[in-house]
């Protein structure tokens, strides 16, 4: 039986088992029966399905504290642009999910990095949409091959902690097509993701969990989402009425029933403001992706689960290694030769201090966790001294500082209260600038801090984020070469925090309390979210969008295009080649990436947009070439005049490099009418 004719053959049962519902049923399927489960309908057979935060690990609170593995954190993940690791995380994910018995994992998070303040910018991915579709696709493919249902969040701008359970994003249709829907779009139409979580922000006036426009028209008609859309925990205790969410396309209220309470939902049904099939869609949705989960299924008949095992550990340790991004290296002070340190101070309030617990319902406990500290002790393995304080007669001193989960940094529920590290963080690295004569800066961190006090005081700096459980084993081999880091920045770093785009006034970030409308904030820079802001208004960044250098070098020939014009139908596509050869002494990978500008539009168009990236891994003086297919869709944008997407026939002009701001080849492509 093939794949069309199984789901046809799930939705035939679907359907009779709905019919079996009575409303009594039908009513108790759509709110929890545990903070973590449905409610089982014995008569009919059907059992709770279970559902366990989080993006980057099994959460002990939803799990009945299961030991689990801790995997990079989402931004960690990004900065590999890695779309092979993604599915390997994903089905390790899966699997983990598989083993714990339960049937849904609440992730990945993928809302736009919008300000470098949002508590849970570790949790997400990037700023670039084509980045943010490209990644989670695979993911949700690599979940969903064990049959457990990914629930992609938090649909949709829900891009700050701020106020999150009742803020209203004012955004424009064109941000929301070009910025905010397509890692969505993308999880639906190519990830074929089987669940969402919908926000608890209202977007546009209306609550994510109730609003027709983006569930109902949006996400299922538009996009053909299959899937059911739960509700943020809680989401639901702000909306008006529990009529407006089924009609709207809600399927599920988590935890418990509070608008989707049964004499209600009666009263609303019989009042007509919603119909039975409003109701019969979304527990149709819902008894879709049981199937789709094996929870009427043998379980012996079910994907292997497994939990904390070596295999899942060294996945979270390649993504750790792939992530880390070396953000300078002035005079090739790394990588560090382990053989020739004597001595070395490991110092910093971040250098032993373990991250798991993800500052909300992001934790994750681990059988362990490596700090720096622990990692690199464990490579150096006794070959040279290592202290934990500054000590002159140390060949170098690695400082390791950044953020944390605590309150009023990198966590939930909140915003960061300050752009800048703590101030002990800071005091760590100019007392090592002080003392030492060698100093090199480890950032342990979730998202774009400020830098400016010390960062050109420093030669080397290496971003590596929250990375796992195994990430102090990952730092170890980035600063000694074991591993060629090969990351880049999924975000910006701005040199000051009013460079970036969400921060031109109150009203844009953190927004404003209304006293009669409650409290909003508006998206006033539209599309220029991130580098498409810095470029657009040629503000230089501190690190720029796609930065990550290597200890070898790249050089990049020899670009074209083929055809080098076409009046192109949907379908067709266009490819760009390039030649990268390595020209250093060490085997690495680099990201080539591809920008479009759009040479002549009757519209503004950010400078360059991300439309395409290749991973690729050279031996020292080896040569590949590298193709970029572009598709027709991709020279787009959202026309919100006509409410659709358009081009204009012009010049376009392909923009290969190593990052947003350092590019190596140009080429041009002619759009005929
Ligand atoms: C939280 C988070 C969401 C999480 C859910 C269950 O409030 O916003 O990401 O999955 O509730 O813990």
């Amino acid at each position: 039986m093939n794949v069309k004719q199984k789901e046809d053959e799930i939705d035939k049962k679907v359907n009779e088992l709905l019919e079996k519902l009575t409303l009594e049923e039908k009513i108790e399927l759509i709110s929890g029966g545990t903070q973590w489960s449905t409610k089982p309908i014995p008569r009919l057979g059907i059992k709770p399905m279970f559902m366990t935060d989080g993006p980057h690990g099994i959460g002990p609170h939803s799990s009945g504290e299961k030991e689990c593995t801790y995997f990079p954190v989402g931004i960690c993940r990004a900065s590999t642009w890695n779309e092979n690791l993604m599915t390997e995380f994903g089905i390790a994910l899966g699997e983990e999910v598989r083993e714990i018995g339960y049937h849904v994992i609440l992730g990945p998070g993928i809302n736009i990095i919008r300000t470098p303040m949002c508590g849970r910018n570790f949790e997400y991915q990037t700023e670039d949409p084509f980045l943010n579709s490209r990644l989670v696709v695979p993911t949700v493919q690599g979940i969903q091959s064990r049959r457990i249902s990914a629930c992609v969040k938090h649909y949709i701008c829900n891009n700050q902690e701020h106020w999150r359970l009742w803020v209203n994003a004012i955004v424009s249709d064109r941000a929301l097509h070009e910025i905010y829907y397509p890692g969505f779009k993308a999880a639906v139409e190519e990830g074929d993701t089987w669940s969402i979580m919908g926000c608890y922000n209202r977007i546009n006036g209306h609550f994510g969990c109730e609003h027709e426009k983006y569930l109902k028209e949006v996400l299922m008609n538009e996009w053909g989402f299959r899937g059911f859309v739960v509700s943020d925990w809680g989401a639901l205790n702000y909306v008006e009425s529990p009529g407006v969410c089924i009609r709207a396309g809600l399927s599920l209220e988590m935890p418990k029933a509070n608008r989707y309470e049964k004499s209600w939902v009666k009263r609303e049904l019989d009042s007509g403001v919603f119909t039975i099939n409003d109701l019969d869609e979304i527990v149709r949705r819902l008894l879709r992706v049981m199937f789709f989960v094996g929870l009427f299924d043998d379980p012996s008949t079910l994907p292997e689960g497994s939990r904390n095992t070596r295999e899942h550990q060294q996945v979270a340790r390649k993504i750790a290694a792939e992530g880390i991004v070396l953000l300078k290296n002035e005079g090739d002070i790394l990588p560090l030769d382990e053989n020739s340190i004597k001595k070395i101070s490991v110092i910093g309030p971040n250098a032993d201090k373990k991250m798991g617990n993800g500052g909300g319902s992001s934790n994750v406990k681990p059988p362990h966790e490596i700090t720096p500290l622990e990692g690199i002790k464990e490579l150096l393995d006794g070959k040279a001294t290592v202290v934990e304080e500054l000590d002159a007669e140390s060949d170098v001193t690695i400082v390791v500082v950044g953020l944390d989960h605590e309150s009023g940094t990198d966590g939930e529920g909140g915003d960061k209260k300050s752009f800048s590290m703590a101030e002990n963080h800071e005091k760590a690295i100019f007392d090592a600038l002080e003392a030492s004569k060698k100093v090199v800066i480890v950032l342990v961190n979730g998202s774009p801090l400020d830098m400016t006090p010390w960062i050109d005081k420093t030669p080397a700096v290496v971003e590596a984020w929250y990375a796992g459980m195994e990430g102090g084993r990952a730092i170890a081999d980035v600063l000694f070469g074991r591993v060629n880091p090969s990351g880049k920045l999924p975000v910006t770093f701005p040199k000051r925090l009013e460079d970036s785009p969400a921060h031109a006034s109150e009203e844009t970030y953190p927004g404003i309390d209304d006293e009669d409308e409650g409290p909003f904030v508006k998206y006033e820079e539209g599309i220029y979210v991130g580098y498409r802001h810095f470029d657009a208004k040629n503000i230089e960044p501190l690190f720029p969008f796609g930065h990550g250098l290597s200890y070898t070098s790249f050089l990049y020939e020899n670009i074209r295009v083929t055809p080098a014009k076409a009046s192109l139908k949907l379908d067709e596509e266009i490819e760009v080649k390039v030649d990268i050869t390595n020209v250093g002494q060490m085997a690495g990978a680099e990201v080539a990436q591809l920008y479009v500008e759009d040479v002549e539009c009757p519209v503004d168009r950010p400078p360059r947009e991300l439309k395409g990236f290749q991973k690729v891994f050279l031996q020292p003086g080896e040569k590949k070439e590298v193709k970029f297919t572009i598709k027709a869709d991709y020279l787009k944008y959202y026309d919100e005049s006509e409410s659709k997407w358009t081009v204009e026939p012009g010049e376009f002009k392909f923009h290969v490099g190593s990052s947003s701001r350092d590019i190596r080849q140009v080429t041009s492509f002619y759009l005929e009418p």
